[in-house]
């Protein structure tokens, strides 16, 4: 039997959205589409320092307009992917499955016994911005050229963002979430062959997840960012993950 254009995802049988599933032991564990409910749940994270700490680009104090603002965004380019899979299940339910340029699926969320999900937080694939170059021209150059490569262009260079609710911390679930993604959605759906990833140099846990899910790290960099929050940012740590073959 042909495989679906949206292989390996699931359906949620009641919203109908598609999803992936952690294996054991967090099983209880799902990657989602973005929801515009998730707006009071962002604006919670967002202000928790042991998450905004971390990130570079979040506005602060972090707002509900933002939070609408940023759904908005994402939830769009989760559809478009969306649209594109359901639009070659018609024109090739026989495949083969046709590569996309993002993921429908990128919100964590923790099944309660209940049924009811809980918003656990975010990972994020976009092409990569080398947000730690300092020189503006060399940063425009190398991004523009990586935006410019078609989908599926093995010398694509990507790159995750990701984040999880602090209760959630310390337990395995986002080092499960990368090896997951990577291995079941970027792969094969979006034909990613290298991943470069950035981390404040004492983001001791981020760098961690990272190196658990097979990233080496390649150097340290010194940079001088500060972020919306006021803190200073001294160094960053640049990670590589390559497909073997
Ligand atoms: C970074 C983050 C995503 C990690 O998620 P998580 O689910 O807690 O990560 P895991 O439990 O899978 O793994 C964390 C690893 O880091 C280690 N770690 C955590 N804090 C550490 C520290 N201060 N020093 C050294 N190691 C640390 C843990 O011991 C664990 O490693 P181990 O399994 O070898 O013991 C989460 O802490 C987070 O959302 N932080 C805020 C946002 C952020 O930093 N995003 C990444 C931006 S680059």
């Amino acid at each position: 039997m042909p495989k679906s254009q949206f292989d390996p995802l699931e359906f949620n049988q009641v919203t109908g959205e598609p999803y992936l599933r952690l294996p054991a032991p967090h099983d209880n564990i799902i990657i989602t589409p973005p929801r515009m409910s998730d707006a009071p749940a962002m604006v919670l994270n967002m202000s928790d320092p042991r998450i905004y700490s971390w990130l570079e680009s979040p506005p602060h104090p972090y707002l509900p307009q933002d939070a609408d603002h940023w759904l908005t965004k994402i939830k769009a380019e989760s559809d478009r992917a969306i649209e594109k899979l359901q639009r070659a299940s018609v024109e090739r339910p026989d495949g083969p499955l046709i590569l996309v340029d993002e993921s429908p699926v990128r919100t964590i969320r923790e099944v309660q016994e209940d049924g009811s999900e809980l918003f656990l937080g975010d990972i994020a694939i976009i092409r990569e911005r080398w947000l730690d170059l300092e020189d503006k021209e060399a940063k425009q150059a190398l991004t523009k050229a990586n935006e410019e490569r078609e989908v599926g262009d093995p010398a694509i260079v990507w790159c995750f963002g990701d984040y999880l609710a602090a209760s959630h911390h310390g337990k395995g679930i986002m080092t499960a979430v990368v090896q997951k993604f990577i291995r079941d959605w970027a792969v094969p759906r979006m034909g990613v062959r290298q991943l470069r990833v950035e981390t404040f140099s004492d983001n001791k846990g981020s760098k961690r997840v990272f190196e658990k899910s097979g990233f080496v790290h390649e150097k340290t960099v010194p940079v001088n960012k500060v972020l919306n929050s006021g803190r200073t940012i001294t160094a960053m740590d640049i990670l590589w993950w390559k497909a073997s073959q």
